[in-house]
């Protein structure tokens, strides 16, 4: 398969590089900076993009690559941080305290050339550099200037060695993609159409070929990818597919047994349901702080897991709906982050229990694997579901958690969804739920005074999770689900509705 190797720096917008160059049907995956010569030459890419970085090539510790990555004969285009790695390696000069330029700028094409056809000869471009380029090295040419870089783009044709100072790969530079595109297909010569039908047929040999004749168990949580991840392997090893459902009695209302209808309804796959709300319950009762009670599922599921996994005595792989983003950000050259929650995944579990970790949609993104679901015919109402955490109801239950108050719970939720899903709003919106408070607000009904639980809803926008907006409702929409909680269910008489965003908030409360 062809394929654009990209080099990560460090940036911010490294992840939507690869984005932008599969959304043009080539495909494309990230690489430390750090990788040898040898992992290299065995991907045999067709083109290297070198990302952006917060560094400065003259500081000390400035990623730079292990060999020489500039000898390889392999197409290559820096952005930023990369285009001044270009200029370092290979004699030309960058100063610190040029310009520094933040934002838009109007990209002056100086020279003809097939990065830039079909652009626009004053096009805007996005920048963000402390560090410019003062000096090309020789056998380049400067190919393109804004009013405060003079060197904006350069090039050596012969050698296919291209450098941006700016970066093609946002959204706010608006024939960018159209310049990616000029690298990819004209530059590198990629023909190659990567596409989510090809992905799943080459996925599938994969599979086969990995697998052989041992047995696969997968722990199907009900969420979207899990649940595609389990139609694609049942597809390549048919019956040598065990799922594992574990019901913890956090789910939404009617979940497990929706997923249950899902599978036997439109596909082919046991699954065995493991029924473990008491438990979960018991061992929640009296817990009040999130992360705790985060752990406490986490531990519970794995041990629960374990134990039905250990009925297949030829199993040797546990499959794993493992994202990209997920897998980018354990490689990046960038610091670990802070801890803000405790994830809850099956994380633990193979090394403890000697199995092999399958995890075919390493290399998608969520609208990716939605798509991959779509192809393989998983309805359209399932796909499209809003992701819903690992401990389910847990974290939206503020304090402790009580059937009594799962109930609630769950009934205010699905009246919410639906409601949503009547306004025609549903895929407007990234996430959507409900949280009960543990306070109780004075109210009148029925001339009777009331003294009941308030519940908060929540609605954000989003791309992936990250950052967040909270979504505008039309306000009677909003009128009608208070008014639809309020008479409908026994123990919530306030109804109030969530506007923060995150930063600073976070998606769920706990
Ligand atoms: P936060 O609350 O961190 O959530 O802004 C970001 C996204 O992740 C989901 N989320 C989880 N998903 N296990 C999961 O599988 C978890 O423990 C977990 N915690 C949060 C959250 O619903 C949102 O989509």
């Amino acid at each position: 398969m062809e394929r654009i190797a990209i080099l990560d720096f460090g940036s911010q917008y490294t992840q939507i590089i690869a984005r932008k160059v599969r959304e043009l049907q080539v495909f494309a995956e990230i690489y430390p900076y750090s990788i040898d010569l040898e992992k290299l030459k065995a991907l045999s890419p067709s083109g290297i993009i070198l990302s952006g970085g917060p560094s400065s090539v003259y500081s000390e510790n400035a990623p730079k690559p292990t060999f020489d990555l500039f000898s390889l004969g392999i197409p290559i285009l820096g952005i930023c941080y990369g285009l001044q790695l270009i200029a370092y390696s290979l004699g030309g000069a960058v100063d610190k305290a040029a310009k520094r330029e933040y934002g838009r700028a109007n990209l002056i094409i100086d020279k003809n050339d097939a990065l830039f056809e079909g652009i626009s000869k004053g096009t805007q471009v996005w920048m963000s550099h402390g560090d410019a380029l003062t000096k090309i090295p020789d056998g380049f040419e400067i190919i393109a200037h804004t009013e405060n870089a003079p060197i904006a783009a350069i090039r050596n044709s012969q050698r296919k060695i291209y450098g941006v100072q700016f970066h093609p790969e946002v959204h706010h530079s608006i024939e960018g993609k159209k310049i990616l595109e000029n690298f990819v297909r004209k530059i590198c010569s990629c023909k190659d159409t990567w596409d989510m039908h090809s992905f799943i047929d080459t996925a599938i040999n994969k599979i086969r070929q990995e697998v052989g004749y041992s047995e696969v168990i997968c722990a199907l949580s009900g969420g979207v990818d899990s649940t595609v991840l389990a139609v694609l392997l049942s597809k390549a090893i048919g019956n040598k597919l065990h799922c594992i459902h574990i019901d913890t009695g956090l789910m939404r209302l009617n979940e497990s047994s929706n997923l249950m209808k899902l599978f036997r309804e439109n596909f082919n796959i046991s699954i065995d349901l493991v029924e473990a709300k008491d438990i979960f319950l018991n061992r929640l009762k009296g817990i009040t702080d999130p992360e705790q009670k985060r752990k406490i599922i986490g531990n519970t599921f794995i041990e629960l897991f374990e134990i039905e996994a250990r009925k297949f005595n030829n199993a040797k792989w546990l499959a794993q709906g493992t994202l990209y983003p997920d897998v980018i950000e354990s490689i990046s050259v960038k610091g670990p982050s802070a801890v803000i929650k405790s994830h809850h995944n099956v994380g633990g579990l193979p090394e403890k229990m000697g199995l092999k970790l399958l995890e075919p949609f390493r290399e998608l993104f969520k609208d990716e694997v939605r798509a991959v679901g779509k192809e393989l015919g998983v309805p359209d109402w399932f796909i499209k579901r809003h992701p819903f955490p690992g401990p389910g109801l847990a974290i939206r239950i503020i304090g402790e958690i009580t059937q009594e108050r799962i109930d609630i719970l769950q009934k205010a939720d699905d009246i919410y969804i639906e409601e949503i899903k009547n306004a025609n709003l549903y895929d407007e919106i990234w996430q959507a739920f409900a949280v009960l408070l543990p306070v109780q607000s004075v109210g009148v009904m029925g001339d009777e005074r009331t003294y009941e639980n308030v519940c908060a809803l929540r609605a954000v926008t989003s791309v992936d999770g990250m950052t967040a907006d909270w979504f505008q409702f039309p306000y009677e929409v909003l009128a009608k689900i208070s008014n639809r909680i309020i008479n409908e269910i026994r123990g919530i008489n306030r109804v109030v509705y969530d506007i923060t965003s995150k930063p600073p908030g976070t998606i769920e409360w706990e």
